[in-house]
């Protein structure tokens, strides 16, 4: 039984990245497959950003919910909720720690980035975020995971969690081996500052990313002072060769406009970056001005977005209670 489960961190303001990499794709899905949509306010507190600040973290959690309902998630139909509302997430990451290895941990690639030079300092929470990650996945059975590039090392971490788990307690196909769906042209989006960086919540300069918030003239200003290579625009994909800034560009563009990459190519060849960008700045505010509104208008009745979202958590244990009591027989608890 197909079954889509996504989640995203309450960690600072959604941006470019979270929407055209996953929740764009979220919303589509809809149309094809019962999905379950996740905040994954466990997963905010592994890192300094999301720790021991718990009005900032309330806050979050209102607005990613908002950023969800305002892009398209239609909570009477998906189920939308917050990761610490349903127990069975950290009752399953407790056996999933037990059933990874160290060494399948040690080669996380997110964990060497967010733990930076001090591993030591980190806490042992953003070591083991991967296991909560599948544990979110599999605690549903869900089928397809829609997230953007960033995180295909975490989801065949889960699918050798779940084999793992169904071999060693002699369960075949208890658990299912989910697939990520990495959809559309901007799967991994960079920072506006640096083609060699991934946009992120993180970076000190709000100048490196376009968040779901800003309003017509931030992202305006973000565009146009986009950092680009001097030449003009290629005339074919092959002459994005070593050109990552713009490539950006151009995916992002593709993306927010629903165009392949070529047609763009083609229209822009040989021009330069300004028109362009003054093209891509208007099709930017036109897509994104509205989900900040919409943010706005939902963010206003913050009652709403709980009632909402303990809703959507009673949906939610529904479904992973019985597989949470099967994982406990079939462990031996
Ligand atoms: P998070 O909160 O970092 O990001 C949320 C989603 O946005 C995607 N994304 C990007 N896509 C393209 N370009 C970018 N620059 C970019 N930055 C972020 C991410 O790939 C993600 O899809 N571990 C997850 C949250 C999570 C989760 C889960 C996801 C927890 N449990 C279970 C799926 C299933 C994370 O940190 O995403």
């Amino acid at each position: 039984k197909n079954l889509i489960f996504s989640g995203m961190q309450p960690t600072n303001t959604l941006h470019l990245g979270n929407y055209l990499g996953a929740l764009r794709n979220w919303v589509k899905l809809q149309e094809q497959m019962p999905c379950i949509y996740c905040v994954v306010d466990m997963h905010a507190i592994t890192a300094d950003a999301g720790y021991a600040k718990p009005k900032e973290l309330q806050a979050a959690i209102r607005e990613v919910t908002a950023a969800y309902i305002a892009a398209g998630v239609d909570p009477a139909r998906s189920i939308l909720f917050k990761q610490s509302d349903v127990a069975a997430h950290a009752e399953l990451a407790w056996v999933f720690n037990c059933v990874a290895r160290l060494g399948w941990m040690d080669r996380m690639t997110q964990f060497k980035e967010k733990s930076g030079k001090h591993k030591e300092r980190a806490s042992v929470g953003l070591y083991t975020y991967p296991t909560l990650m599948a544990a979110d996945i599999l605690v549903y059975k869900a089928t397809h995971v829609p997230v953007g590039e960033d995180q295909k090392q975490h989801l065949e971490l889960t699918r050798d969690i779940a084999q793992k788990f169904n071999n060693d307690y002699s369960a075949p196909d208890f658990f299912p081996q989910p697939e990520p769906l990495i959809l559309g042209t901007a799967t991994r989006v960079m920072s506006l500052r640096d083609g060699a960086k991934k946009m992120s919540k993180s970076d000190e300069s709000d100048m490196s990313r376009i968040n779901l918030t800003d309003d017509a003239d931030a992202i305006a200003a973000k565009i146009r002072k986009a950092r680009t290579d001097p030449n003009p625009l290629p005339d074919d994909e092959k002459g994005l060769e070593g050109r990552p800034e713009a490539e950006n560009l151009i995916n992002i563009y593709a993306a927010l406009s629903d165009e392949s990459k070529a047609s763009i190519i083609t229209r822009y060849a040989g021009q330069q970056f300004s028109g362009f960008k003054n093209d891509l700045a208007e099709v930017a505010v036109a897509k994104l001005t509205p989900i900040a509104a919409k943010m706005r208008e939902l963010l206003a009745d913050p009652a709403e977005i709980d009632r909402i979202l303990e809703k959507g958590a009673a949906r939610a244990d529904e479904i992973a209670a019985p597989v949470i009591k099967e994982v406990k027989a079939l462990v031996g608890f």
